[in-house]
């Protein structure tokens, strides 16, 4: 359902601005403003730079290109995330202001003001310190989504550390690669975390992840669900037991970084080997972010905002955590999944908490459409202005229902596109833009991107092409954290003549120049929105004892949008049958987590391989498909 030529046939569809909209919007003029930044977008950035965020000392440059692709925003500016994200705000009005409201799967509602979350990210920032955390080190941080997430993160950020975080879904080989890339001395966990009304152990699989990456010396576990754990003498401390020392106190200093300094590691799945992790700096980052926030979902001081991702995830780095916090805003953030533990108890918090911007995922759309509108139908949804879209194509039909039945004709839906590279939004209208069910219209102010050739020529109208970027903008990933080598020959080597990063998503352009993503071109298959490889999970196939080889494939699905087909080859001798296909699948979801687990495990006799040995996907997939061959030349056998 979620592949380009459906959205096509929905193209006609303009859903211009209500009169309303533009007449209240924080960016009524935003097109010409865009137009503008066509001819010099350092230029829009630079605005933005000045606009919205507070340096300890200015920049002497906006964008350094000496280096190219490893380009520098702001150099020679001071700065750090969490005095514009919180310390400013702890000391002026907006201190009294609430800056998180959470609420637990059952339903116990905590909030933060300002100010208390200030003091609790400085005490977490003492202990941090205490654990001999230093500026430039890395921590990792594993957690279900509780509030202690965004205060690991900001108190890492407050000291001038980097964080890593790994979504709490991940298991224990995805931790332990990513413990020991980043060589984390600290890691920051939980005893559990609540999914479904059922606890995940997150305590045992970082012991277990810990135990794969001698660097771990310390674990700080924060107490979220009281479940026995065991805790490793001189190892492993308990969050609230070195809160309570005269240490943590509530005041700590804001390190004072560069622009180009590291904040942040984020891991993700690419083409082959090991995940990547991705280096965000200090100060472009959050210019980026701070500016798309503003502009697209029309912050204003009233609002109560509601991004539905998880903070492990880039989307939550940027839109949960930093975004909103900069701008001032007040967020909502619920522990548990959508339809959980009754299909409206998202519509339900809508209304309890007058939520005014939601910000999810077609997947999550869809599993909540598919018990109905009735369920939304029960609840006050006019606190609403604006809905947001994000992580793959959204369905003419999810769309329809978002906007008639959440939206009620009145919510424009900002279909965000970006990447985990990109830092923040890419692709997306702003509510003054009109819109077209399917398509994330038009590039942001002082982004340049196109759909083109392979040679490079641009693409005619309608013409599927790869989706580029020519013109580097500032919230973009700096490299690949001890890779650069990698970095290069991932993002920029397929147009290294022109200097273009390349998104690895394949697109088209209509006769308005507006964008339609159609997937992604390389071996990285969306499921739920969740980015994987088809390397990873083929790579936990291969470690089981049974396996000899497994190739796999994303597979088009109604609700997730894909799911994951596993063939698998087996060693001499084994038997398959389904016991071992749902052992094998059980395997995947222990060592890389749920989200990996395979919806189907085939056992075959041979893989279609190329003439040097590489797993021709593509065949797989035209054969699941009962789609012709194609090309078959370069097939081996
Ligand atoms: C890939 C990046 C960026 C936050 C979440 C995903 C796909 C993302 C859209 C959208 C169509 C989208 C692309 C992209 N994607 N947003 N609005 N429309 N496709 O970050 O996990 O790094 O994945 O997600 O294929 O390359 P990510």
């Amino acid at each position: 359902m979620s592949n380009g030529t459906e959205h096509v046939s929905a193209k006609s569809e303009v859903f211009p601005p209500s009169d309303d909209v533009v007449a209240h919007a924080n960016v009524p003029d935003y097109l010409a403003i865009r137009q503008a930044a066509l001819d010099d977008p350092a230029a829009f950035w630079d605005a933005r730079a000045k606009e919205l965020i507070d340096w300890y000392e200015p920049y002497n440059e906006v964008l350094n290109t000496s280096n190219a692709p490893f380009y520098k925003w702001f150099t020679g500016g001071k700065i750090n995330i969490v005095h514009n994200a919180l310390d400013r705000h702890a000391t002026s009005w907006r201190r009294n202001k609430l800056a998180l409201i959470w609420e637990s799967e059952d339903g116990e509602e905590v909030t933060y003001s300002y100010l208390k979350l200030w003091r609790r990210v400085n005490r977490f920032a003492n202990v941090l310190k205490s654990m001999g955390v230093k500026k430039g080190d890395t921590v990792t941080i594993y957690m279900g989504r509780v509030p202690q997430l965004p205060i690991a993160m900001l108190a890492t950020a407050k000291i001038g550390a980097i964080h890593s975080v790994v979504y709490g879904g991940f298991s224990e080989q995805a931790l332990a690669d990513r413990i020991a890339d980043a060589k984390s001395k600290v890691v920051v966990t939980c005893d559990g975390a609540w999914l479904r009304g059922k606890t995940v152990n997150l305590k045992d699989i970082t012991d277990e992840a810990v135990s794969r990456s001698p660097v771990v010396q310390k674990v700080i576990v924060y107490q979220r669900t009281g479940q026995d754990v065991k805790m490793v003498p001189g190892r492993d401390f308990w969050w609230h037991d070195l809160e309570s020392l005269p240490i943590a106190s509530p005041y700590c200093e804001t390190e004072v970084m560069d622009a180009e300094d590291g904040l942040f590691i984020l891991y993700t799945s690419g083409t082959t080997g090991k995940p990547k992790g991705l280096l965000h700096t200090c100060g472009g980052y959050q210019v980026h972010i701070a500016a798309t926030l503003k502009y697209v979902f029309d912050i204003k001081e009233e609002d109560r905002y509601w991004c539905a991702a998880d903070p492990g995830w880039i989307t939550g780095h940027s839109y949960i955590v930093y975004a909103p916090l900069i701008l001032g805003t007040t967020s909502f953030m619920y522990e548990g999944a959508p339809g959980y533990p009754y299909p409206d108890r998202w519509w339900e918090q809508i209304e309890k908490y007058a939520i005014s911007i939601l910000y999810t995922a077609p997947t999550a759309i869809r599993s909540l459409m598919r018990f109905g509108a009735e369920w939304a139908d029960r609840h006050d949804l006019s606190s609403l202005r604006i809905l947001g879209s994000v992580g793959e194509p959204i369905n003419p039909e999810a769309w329809r229902w978002y906007y008639t039945h959440i939206g009620h004709e009145r919510c424009p839906i900002m279909d965000t596109w970006w990447q985990t590279e990109t830092g923040g939004f890419m692709i997306t209208p702003t509510p003054v833009v009109p819109l077209k069910p399917g398509s994330g219209t038009l590039p942001f102010a002082g982004i340049q991107a196109d759909v083109v050739r392979e040679d490079g020529v641009p693409c005619d109208a309608n013409e599927d092409g790869y989706l580029v970027v020519k013109y580097p903008w500032p919230g973009m990933a700096r490299t690949v954290w001890g890779d650069p080598q990698r970095y290069e020959d991932t993002y920029w080597a397929d147009f290294a003549d022109q200097g273009w990063y390349f998104t690895g998503d394949s697109a088209r352009r209509d006769e308005d120049g507006y964008f339609w993503i159609i997937g992604r071109m390389d071996d990285v298959i969306k499921v739920s929105g969740y980015r994987l490889g088809t390397a990873e999970v083929e790579s936990a196939l291969v470690s089981h004892p049974d396996v000899a080889e497994a190739a796999c494939i994303g597979v088009p699905d109604e609700l997730k949008g894909n799911v994951i087909h596993a063939f698998c080859i087996l060693n001499a001798g084994v038997q398959g049958g389904d016991d071992l296909a749902a052992a094998l699948r059980q395997h995947v979801r222990t060592e890389v987590g749920p989200i990996a687990m395979p919806a189907v495990v085939e056992f075959v006799d041979s893989l279609p391989k190329t003439r040097s040995g590489k797993i021709m996907r593509r065949l797989l997939k035209a054969q699941v498909l009962g789609k012709p061959l194609g090309d078959t030349s370069t097939l081996e056998d």
